[in-house]
Protein backbone atom coordinates (compact mmCIF):
# COMPACT_ATOMS: atom_id res chain seq x y z
CA UNK A 1 0.00 0.00 0.00
CA UNK A 2 1.39 3.73 -1.13
CA UNK A 3 1.91 6.02 1.70
CA UNK A 4 -1.23 8.53 2.46
CA UNK A 5 -0.84 11.47 1.25
CA UNK A 6 -0.85 13.70 4.32
CA UNK A 7 -0.78 17.86 4.98
CA UNK A 8 -0.50 19.91 8.20
CA UNK A 9 -2.57 22.84 9.29
CA UNK A 10 -0.89 24.83 12.10
CA UNK A 11 3.00 23.46 11.76
CA UNK A 12 4.57 24.92 15.48
CA UNK A 13 5.63 22.77 17.72
CA UNK A 14 3.11 19.94 17.80
CA UNK A 15 2.18 20.08 13.65
CA UNK A 16 5.51 20.23 12.51
CA UNK A 17 6.51 17.67 15.02
CA UNK A 18 3.88 15.40 13.39
CA UNK A 19 5.29 15.98 10.17
CA UNK A 20 8.78 14.84 10.90
CA UNK A 21 7.19 11.47 12.62
CA UNK A 22 5.25 10.84 9.56
CA UNK A 23 8.33 12.00 7.38
CA UNK A 24 10.66 9.21 9.49
CA UNK A 25 7.73 6.35 9.59
CA UNK A 26 6.36 7.34 5.96
CA UNK A 27 9.11 8.77 3.78
CA UNK A 28 7.33 11.38 1.41
CA UNK A 29 3.71 11.11 2.98
CA UNK A 30 3.92 15.13 3.52
CA UNK A 31 2.80 16.86 0.83
CA UNK A 32 1.86 20.70 2.17
CA UNK A 33 1.31 22.43 4.76
CA UNK A 34 -0.37 25.46 6.28
CA UNK A 35 0.12 28.38 8.82
CA UNK A 36 -0.37 31.87 9.26
CA UNK A 37 3.85 31.88 9.97
CA UNK A 38 6.31 29.41 8.67
CA UNK A 39 8.68 30.82 11.29
CA UNK A 40 8.77 27.61 13.89
CA UNK A 41 8.37 25.22 11.17
CA UNK A 42 11.49 26.56 9.80
CA UNK A 43 13.43 26.41 12.75
CA UNK A 44 12.20 22.87 13.70
CA UNK A 45 13.32 21.87 9.87
CA UNK A 46 16.43 23.31 10.64
CA UNK A 47 17.02 21.29 13.51
CA UNK A 48 16.70 18.05 12.06
CA UNK A 49 18.80 19.33 8.34
CA UNK A 50 21.61 21.50 9.69
CA UNK A 51 22.12 19.86 13.75
CA UNK A 52 21.15 23.21 15.25
CA UNK A 53 19.09 23.68 18.51
CA UNK A 54 16.74 26.33 18.90
CA UNK A 55 14.89 24.43 21.33
CA UNK A 56 11.12 24.31 19.36
CA UNK A 57 11.34 20.49 18.94
CA UNK A 58 9.81 20.44 22.56
CA UNK A 59 7.81 17.20 23.36
CA UNK A 60 7.97 15.98 20.03
CA UNK A 61 11.70 15.49 18.93
CA UNK A 62 12.87 12.66 17.29
CA UNK A 63 15.80 11.10 15.86
CA UNK A 64 14.48 10.69 12.51
CA UNK A 65 18.34 10.29 11.14
CA UNK A 66 17.61 11.73 7.48
CA UNK A 67 15.22 14.11 6.55
CA UNK A 68 15.34 14.52 2.85
CA UNK A 69 16.69 18.22 1.77
CA UNK A 70 13.60 19.25 -0.51
CA UNK A 71 11.51 18.87 2.72
CA UNK A 72 12.02 22.33 3.63
CA UNK A 73 10.42 23.39 0.21
CA UNK A 74 6.82 21.35 0.50
CA UNK A 75 4.22 23.46 -0.85
CA UNK A 76 3.53 26.33 2.02
CA UNK A 77 0.22 28.09 2.41
CA UNK A 78 -1.46 30.57 4.49
CA UNK A 79 -5.35 30.13 3.77
CA UNK A 80 -6.55 26.48 4.54
CA UNK A 81 -9.28 26.59 2.41
CA UNK A 82 -6.75 27.44 -0.70
CA UNK A 83 -4.07 24.12 0.11
CA UNK A 84 -6.98 21.64 0.39
CA UNK A 85 -8.91 23.00 -3.11
CA UNK A 86 -4.90 22.89 -4.72
CA UNK A 87 -3.51 20.07 -2.92
CA UNK A 88 -3.72 16.31 -3.82
CA UNK A 89 -4.27 15.26 -0.08
CA UNK A 90 -5.98 12.09 2.15
CA UNK A 91 -5.39 13.13 5.83
CA UNK A 92 -4.96 16.29 7.77
CA UNK A 93 -2.86 17.49 10.53
CA UNK A 94 -4.78 19.84 12.89
CA UNK A 95 -2.26 21.61 15.27
CA UNK A 96 -2.96 24.96 14.87
CA UNK A 97 -4.21 26.90 18.82
CA UNK A 98 -7.04 25.06 20.36
CA UNK A 99 -9.36 28.06 19.77
CA UNK A 100 -9.87 26.98 16.05
CA UNK A 101 -9.58 23.51 15.96
CA UNK A 102 -13.60 23.31 14.97
CA UNK A 103 -13.18 25.99 11.90
CA UNK A 104 -10.51 23.46 10.89
CA UNK A 105 -12.64 20.45 11.08
CA UNK A 106 -15.34 21.97 9.45
CA UNK A 107 -13.08 22.43 6.65
CA UNK A 108 -11.37 19.15 6.31
CA UNK A 109 -15.15 17.77 6.28
CA UNK A 110 -16.00 19.89 3.13
CA UNK A 111 -13.42 18.51 1.57
CA UNK A 112 -13.81 15.13 2.36
CA UNK A 113 -10.67 14.34 4.12
CA UNK A 114 -9.00 12.06 6.87
CA UNK A 115 -8.56 14.29 9.99
CA UNK A 116 -6.17 13.76 12.61
CA UNK A 117 -6.93 16.50 15.31
CA UNK A 118 -4.71 17.77 18.20
CA UNK A 119 -6.12 17.41 21.55
CA UNK A 120 -8.21 19.39 23.33
CA UNK A 121 -10.39 18.52 20.23
CA UNK A 122 -12.35 22.40 21.40
CA UNK A 123 -12.07 24.73 24.09
CA UNK A 124 -15.96 25.58 24.73
CA UNK A 125 -19.35 23.91 24.65
CA UNK A 126 -20.91 25.07 21.15
CA UNK A 127 -16.99 23.89 19.06
CA UNK A 128 -17.31 20.17 21.14
CA UNK A 129 -20.37 19.47 20.16
CA UNK A 130 -20.06 20.69 16.68
CA UNK A 131 -16.92 18.71 16.35
CA UNK A 132 -18.67 15.62 17.97
CA UNK A 133 -22.06 15.83 15.70
CA UNK A 134 -19.66 16.05 12.30
CA UNK A 135 -17.50 13.07 12.79
CA UNK A 136 -19.29 10.62 14.75
CA UNK A 137 -20.28 9.01 11.98
CA UNK A 138 -17.59 10.23 9.67
CA UNK A 139 -16.92 8.01 7.19
CA UNK A 140 -13.24 8.95 6.79
CA UNK A 141 -10.55 7.93 9.98
CA UNK A 142 -10.93 10.85 12.56
CA UNK A 143 -8.40 11.09 15.60
CA UNK A 144 -7.72 12.92 18.63
CA UNK A 145 -3.94 13.00 19.50
CA UNK A 146 -4.02 11.39 23.27
CA UNK A 147 0.14 10.89 23.02
CA UNK A 148 0.06 9.09 26.63
CA UNK A 149 -2.72 6.59 25.63
CA UNK A 150 0.27 4.95 23.65
CA UNK A 151 2.97 5.09 25.69
CA UNK A 152 3.28 1.13 26.51
CA UNK A 153 2.97 1.70 30.57
CA UNK A 154 -0.42 3.03 29.89
CA UNK A 155 -1.34 0.03 27.78
CA UNK A 156 -0.16 -2.45 30.53
CA UNK A 157 -2.07 -0.83 32.67
CA UNK A 158 -5.34 -1.29 30.93
CA UNK A 159 -4.62 -5.04 30.09
CA UNK A 160 -4.23 -5.52 33.46
CA UNK A 161 -7.79 -3.95 34.56
CA UNK A 162 -9.22 -5.96 31.47
CA UNK A 163 -7.72 -9.26 32.93
CA UNK A 164 -9.02 -8.78 36.47
CA UNK A 165 -5.79 -8.46 38.46
CA UNK A 166 -7.06 -6.14 40.91
CA UNK A 167 -10.81 -7.34 40.39
CA UNK A 168 -13.87 -5.40 39.98
CA UNK A 169 -12.82 -1.41 39.99
CA UNK A 170 -13.78 0.54 43.36
CA UNK A 171 -12.16 4.14 42.79
CA UNK A 172 -9.10 6.04 40.97
CA UNK A 173 -7.15 8.51 42.57
CA UNK A 174 -5.32 10.34 40.31
CA UNK A 175 -2.59 12.79 41.23
CA UNK A 176 -0.73 15.48 38.23
CA UNK A 177 1.97 17.33 40.22
CA UNK A 178 3.42 19.37 36.99
CA UNK A 179 7.44 20.34 37.69
CA UNK A 180 6.98 22.41 34.49
CA UNK A 181 3.84 24.07 35.14
CA UNK A 182 5.86 27.81 34.76
CA UNK A 183 5.98 26.97 30.91
CA UNK A 184 2.31 27.14 30.68
CA UNK A 185 2.33 30.83 31.83
CA UNK A 186 5.56 31.87 30.20
CA UNK A 187 3.70 30.86 26.25
CA UNK A 188 0.54 31.42 24.26
CA UNK A 189 -1.59 28.56 26.47
CA UNK A 190 -2.18 31.60 29.50
CA UNK A 191 -5.51 32.84 29.06
CA UNK A 192 -9.10 31.53 28.94
CA UNK A 193 -9.53 32.66 25.09
CA UNK A 194 -6.65 30.46 23.95
CA UNK A 195 -6.82 27.32 25.96
CA UNK A 196 -10.39 27.50 28.28
CA UNK A 197 -8.71 26.03 30.99
CA UNK A 198 -5.81 24.27 31.73
CA UNK A 199 -8.08 21.25 32.23
CA UNK A 200 -8.39 21.08 28.66
CA UNK A 201 -4.65 21.82 28.01
CA UNK A 202 -3.39 19.35 30.44
CA UNK A 203 -6.29 17.41 32.53
CA UNK A 204 -7.48 16.15 29.24
CA UNK A 205 -4.58 13.28 28.65
CA UNK A 206 -4.87 11.98 32.43
CA UNK A 207 -8.93 11.50 32.38
CA UNK A 208 -8.30 10.30 29.27
CA UNK A 209 -5.77 7.33 30.94
CA UNK A 210 -8.87 6.65 33.55
CA UNK A 211 -11.42 6.52 31.24
CA UNK A 212 -8.84 4.03 28.83
CA UNK A 213 -8.15 2.01 32.37
CA UNK A 214 -10.89 1.84 34.17
CA UNK A 215 -13.56 1.43 30.79
CA UNK A 216 -16.73 3.14 32.64
CA UNK A 217 -18.39 6.07 31.53
CA UNK A 218 -18.34 9.08 33.64
CA UNK A 219 -21.89 10.21 34.86
CA UNK A 220 -20.97 13.21 37.02
CA UNK A 221 -18.72 15.83 38.08
CA UNK A 222 -17.66 18.41 40.54
CA UNK A 223 -14.69 20.73 40.75
CA UNK A 224 -12.86 22.89 42.71
CA UNK A 225 -10.12 25.25 41.36
CA UNK A 226 -8.04 28.79 41.77
CA UNK A 227 -5.25 30.73 40.92
CA UNK A 228 -2.46 31.70 43.61
CA UNK A 229 0.65 31.36 41.62
CA UNK A 230 0.60 33.01 38.75
CA UNK A 231 -0.84 36.44 36.87
CA UNK A 232 -0.23 40.21 38.53
CA UNK A 233 0.37 43.28 37.24
CA UNK A 234 3.62 42.97 34.83
CA UNK A 235 2.89 43.97 31.11
CA UNK A 236 1.69 41.57 28.64
CA UNK A 237 4.13 41.91 26.16
CA UNK A 238 7.39 41.72 28.80
CA UNK A 239 9.78 38.63 28.14
CA UNK A 240 12.52 37.55 31.32
CA UNK A 241 15.26 38.77 28.89
CA UNK A 242 14.02 42.37 29.06
CA UNK A 243 13.02 42.98 32.64
CA UNK A 244 15.65 44.82 35.31
CA UNK A 245 14.71 41.87 37.54
CA UNK A 246 15.93 39.24 34.97
CA UNK A 247 19.14 37.98 37.53
CA UNK A 248 16.85 38.15 40.43
CA UNK A 249 13.18 37.14 40.21
CA UNK A 250 12.33 33.37 41.48
CA UNK A 251 10.29 32.90 38.34
CA UNK A 252 12.63 34.06 36.15
CA UNK A 253 13.78 31.41 33.27
CA UNK A 254 17.29 32.91 33.45
CA UNK A 255 17.49 32.74 37.19
CA UNK A 256 15.64 29.54 37.11
CA UNK A 257 17.98 27.81 34.48
CA UNK A 258 21.13 28.96 36.65
CA UNK A 259 19.95 28.40 40.55
CA UNK A 260 17.89 24.85 39.61
CA UNK A 261 19.04 23.66 36.14
CA UNK A 262 15.81 24.30 34.68
CA UNK A 263 14.69 23.64 30.92
CA UNK A 264 15.63 27.03 29.61
CA UNK A 265 13.00 27.72 26.63
CA UNK A 266 13.20 29.82 23.37
CA UNK A 267 12.33 33.61 23.81
CA UNK A 268 9.08 33.38 22.43
CA UNK A 269 8.19 31.41 25.50
CA UNK A 270 10.37 33.36 28.07
CA UNK A 271 7.44 35.79 28.96
CA UNK A 272 7.32 36.76 32.25
CA UNK A 273 4.68 34.47 34.62
CA UNK A 274 3.04 37.60 36.46
CA UNK A 275 1.80 38.73 33.50
CA UNK A 276 -1.86 41.05 33.40
CA UNK A 277 -3.66 38.92 31.00
CA UNK A 278 -3.07 35.76 32.74
CA UNK A 279 -6.75 33.91 33.66
CA UNK A 280 -6.79 30.83 34.02
CA UNK A 281 -6.21 28.53 37.49
CA UNK A 282 -3.17 27.52 38.59
CA UNK A 283 -4.52 24.47 40.28
CA UNK A 284 -7.88 22.09 40.29
CA UNK A 285 -9.06 19.52 41.68
CA UNK A 286 -11.83 16.93 40.49
CA UNK A 287 -14.45 14.02 42.03
CA UNK A 288 -16.07 11.98 39.06
CA UNK A 289 -18.78 9.33 39.60
CA UNK A 290 -18.37 6.50 36.73
CA UNK A 291 -20.76 3.97 36.06
CA UNK A 292 -21.62 1.37 38.61
CA UNK A 293 -20.90 3.16 41.40
CA UNK A 294 -17.18 3.92 40.46
CA UNK A 295 -15.49 6.94 41.76
CA UNK A 296 -12.22 8.78 40.83
CA UNK A 297 -10.69 11.82 42.17
CA UNK A 298 -7.96 13.85 39.85
CA UNK A 299 -5.54 16.90 41.12
CA UNK A 300 -3.72 19.14 39.41
CA UNK A 301 -1.08 21.63 40.29
CA UNK A 302 1.85 23.74 38.15
CA UNK A 303 4.20 25.33 40.51
CA UNK A 304 6.07 22.20 41.72
CA UNK A 305 9.76 21.68 41.82
CA UNK A 306 11.32 19.04 39.37
CA UNK A 307 12.16 16.76 42.22
CA UNK A 308 8.24 16.33 43.16
CA UNK A 309 7.70 15.82 39.57
CA UNK A 310 4.54 13.26 40.18
CA UNK A 311 2.22 11.52 37.42
CA UNK A 312 -0.36 8.68 37.71
CA UNK A 313 -2.61 6.78 40.24
CA UNK A 314 -3.88 4.21 42.15
CA UNK A 315 -6.47 2.09 40.68
CA UNK A 316 -8.11 0.63 43.80
CA UNK A 317 -9.81 -2.84 42.88
CA UNK A 318 -12.12 -5.45 44.80
CA UNK A 319 -9.07 -7.34 44.20
CA UNK A 320 -6.00 -5.05 44.99
CA UNK A 321 -4.60 -1.89 43.97
CA UNK A 322 -2.49 -1.16 40.78
CA UNK A 323 -0.28 2.17 41.36
CA UNK A 324 0.76 3.53 38.18
CA UNK A 325 3.65 6.26 38.11
CA UNK A 326 4.63 8.00 34.79
CA UNK A 327 7.86 9.59 36.48
CA UNK A 328 8.27 6.31 38.66
CA UNK A 329 12.75 7.01 38.30
CA UNK A 330 12.75 10.15 36.82
CA UNK A 331 15.68 12.39 36.56
CA UNK A 332 14.95 15.78 34.53
CA UNK A 333 15.79 15.07 31.07
CA UNK A 334 16.29 12.47 28.54
CA UNK A 335 16.01 9.72 31.27
CA UNK A 336 12.87 8.43 32.98
CA UNK A 337 11.18 4.74 33.76
CA UNK A 338 7.52 4.60 34.40
CA UNK A 339 6.40 1.84 37.17
CA UNK A 340 3.12 -0.32 37.66
CA UNK A 341 2.98 -1.67 40.92
CA UNK A 342 0.26 -3.96 41.61
CA UNK A 343 -0.42 -5.68 45.55
CA UNK A 344 -3.28 -8.22 45.50
CA UNK A 345 -5.32 -8.69 48.30
CA UNK A 346 -4.49 -12.65 48.60
CA UNK A 347 -0.82 -12.35 48.74
CA UNK A 348 1.67 -11.75 51.56
CA UNK A 349 2.63 -7.99 52.56
CA UNK A 350 5.92 -7.83 50.28
CA UNK A 351 4.64 -9.62 47.14
CA UNK A 352 3.44 -7.75 44.05
CA UNK A 353 3.74 -7.28 40.21
CA UNK A 354 6.43 -4.90 39.90
CA UNK A 355 6.96 -3.50 36.09
CA UNK A 356 9.10 -0.90 35.04
CA UNK A 357 8.87 0.76 31.19
CA UNK A 358 11.94 2.45 30.14
CA UNK A 359 10.99 5.74 28.05
CA UNK A 360 14.44 5.51 26.26
CA UNK A 361 14.60 9.42 26.49
CA UNK A 362 10.81 9.75 24.39
CA UNK A 363 8.40 12.02 25.53
CA UNK A 364 4.57 11.71 26.32
CA UNK A 365 6.20 8.58 28.39
CA UNK A 366 7.31 6.48 25.18
CA UNK A 367 3.83 7.60 24.02
CA UNK A 368 4.07 10.03 21.10
CA UNK A 369 5.39 7.66 18.30
CA UNK A 370 3.68 4.88 19.51
CA UNK A 371 0.45 7.10 19.02
CA UNK A 372 1.61 8.57 15.46
CA UNK A 373 1.89 4.66 14.23
CA UNK A 374 -1.54 3.79 15.56
CA UNK A 375 -2.77 6.08 12.97
CA UNK A 376 -0.88 5.15 10.19
CA UNK A 377 -2.66 1.79 10.68
CA UNK A 378 -5.91 3.63 11.54
CA UNK A 379 -5.34 5.35 7.63
CA UNK A 380 -3.79 2.05 5.87
CA UNK A 381 -7.21 0.33 7.25
CA UNK A 382 -4.96 -1.81 10.07
CA UNK A 383 -6.25 -3.30 13.34
CA UNK A 384 -4.39 -1.44 16.08
CA UNK A 385 -4.57 -1.66 19.78
CA UNK A 386 -3.83 2.38 20.19
CA UNK A 387 -7.13 3.76 18.66
CA UNK A 388 -7.56 7.73 19.61
CA UNK A 389 -10.89 8.00 18.11
CA UNK A 390 -12.69 11.52 18.01
CA UNK A 391 -14.82 9.63 20.40
CA UNK A 392 -12.55 9.80 23.37
CA UNK A 393 -11.41 13.43 22.94
CA UNK A 394 -15.06 14.21 22.83
CA UNK A 395 -15.41 12.29 26.24
CA UNK A 396 -12.42 13.58 28.33
CA UNK A 397 -13.16 17.40 26.51
CA UNK A 398 -17.11 17.52 27.85
CA UNK A 399 -15.46 15.91 31.08
CA UNK A 400 -12.82 19.28 31.28
CA UNK A 401 -15.86 21.29 30.39
CA UNK A 402 -18.37 20.15 33.00
CA UNK A 403 -15.10 20.37 35.78
CA UNK A 404 -14.62 23.99 34.76
CA UNK A 405 -18.60 25.08 34.63
CA UNK A 406 -18.59 23.48 38.45
CA UNK A 407 -15.90 25.32 39.42
CA UNK A 408 -17.42 28.46 38.11
CA UNK A 409 -20.91 27.25 39.18
CA UNK A 410 -20.25 25.52 42.81
CA UNK A 411 -22.63 22.81 40.99
CA UNK A 412 -21.98 18.96 40.20
CA UNK A 413 -22.64 19.07 36.69
CA UNK A 414 -24.87 15.57 34.68
CA UNK A 415 -22.23 14.85 32.06
CA UNK A 416 -25.62 13.11 29.57
CA UNK A 417 -23.29 11.88 27.17
CA UNK A 418 -25.08 11.27 24.57
CA UNK A 419 -22.15 8.21 23.46
CA UNK A 420 -21.81 4.44 25.27
CA UNK A 421 -18.62 3.07 26.33
CA UNK A 422 -18.73 0.14 24.59
CA UNK A 423 -15.80 0.63 22.03
CA UNK A 424 -13.02 1.19 24.76
N1 LIG B 1 -0.80 15.91 22.22
C1 LIG B 1 0.09 16.55 22.93
O1 LIG B 1 0.74 15.94 23.76
C2 LIG B 1 0.31 18.02 22.69
C3 LIG B 1 1.48 18.66 23.08
C4 LIG B 1 1.62 20.03 22.81
C5 LIG B 1 0.61 20.73 22.17
N2 LIG B 1 -0.53 20.09 21.82
C6 LIG B 1 -1.65 20.80 21.13
O2 LIG B 1 -1.17 21.20 19.85
C7 LIG B 1 -1.82 22.41 19.43
C8 LIG B 1 -0.73 23.43 19.05
O3 LIG B 1 0.13 23.64 20.16
P1 LIG B 1 1.69 23.96 19.93
O4 LIG B 1 2.34 23.80 21.24
O5 LIG B 1 2.18 23.20 18.75
O6 LIG B 1 1.61 25.50 19.57
P2 LIG B 1 2.58 26.31 18.61
O7 LIG B 1 2.36 27.75 18.91
O8 LIG B 1 3.97 25.79 18.68
O9 LIG B 1 2.02 25.98 17.15
C9 LIG B 1 0.77 26.37 16.71
C10 LIG B 1 0.91 26.82 15.26
O10 LIG B 1 -0.40 27.04 14.73
C11 LIG B 1 -0.33 28.20 13.93
N3 LIG B 1 -1.68 28.75 13.78
C12 LIG B 1 -2.44 29.35 14.73
N4 LIG B 1 -3.63 29.70 14.20
C13 LIG B 1 -3.62 29.30 12.90
C14 LIG B 1 -4.56 29.39 11.84
N5 LIG B 1 -5.75 29.94 12.01
N6 LIG B 1 -4.21 28.87 10.62
C15 LIG B 1 -2.99 28.28 10.45
N7 LIG B 1 -2.06 28.18 11.43
C16 LIG B 1 -2.38 28.69 12.63
C17 LIG B 1 0.63 29.13 14.67
O11 LIG B 1 1.15 30.14 13.83
C18 LIG B 1 1.68 28.13 15.13
O12 LIG B 1 2.72 27.97 14.17
C19 LIG B 1 -2.68 22.84 20.62
O13 LIG B 1 -4.01 22.46 20.36
C20 LIG B 1 -2.13 22.07 21.81
O14 LIG B 1 -3.13 21.77 22.77
C21 LIG B 1 -0.69 18.76 22.06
Amino acid sequence: MTNPRIACIGAGCSGAGQMILCEKYMPGSIVAFCDLSREIFDNIVDEYQNDRSSGETGDFKTDIGYLRPEFKDIPFYTDADKMLQNEDIEAVIIATHCSSHCEMVEKCVKYNKHILLEKPIAINEEDVEKIWQLLKNYPKVSTVNFTMRGAPVSLAAKRHVENGDIGKIVSVQYTNNVHYGDGYFRKWMRTKEKIGSLLLQKATHDLDIINSVIGLKPLKIAAFGSRLVYGGNMPNDLYCDDCDKKWSCPMSSFKLKLDANKYFPPKRERKCVYAKEIDIDDNQTIIIHYEDGVTASYSQTFNVPHGAAQRGANFIGTGGVMKLEYYGDYVDGPIGKSHIDIFQYHQKQDSCIHEVYDWGGMSHFDGTEYVMLGKFDQLCGRETEIKNTIYEGYVSAKMCLAAQKSIETGQVINLDLECTFKNY
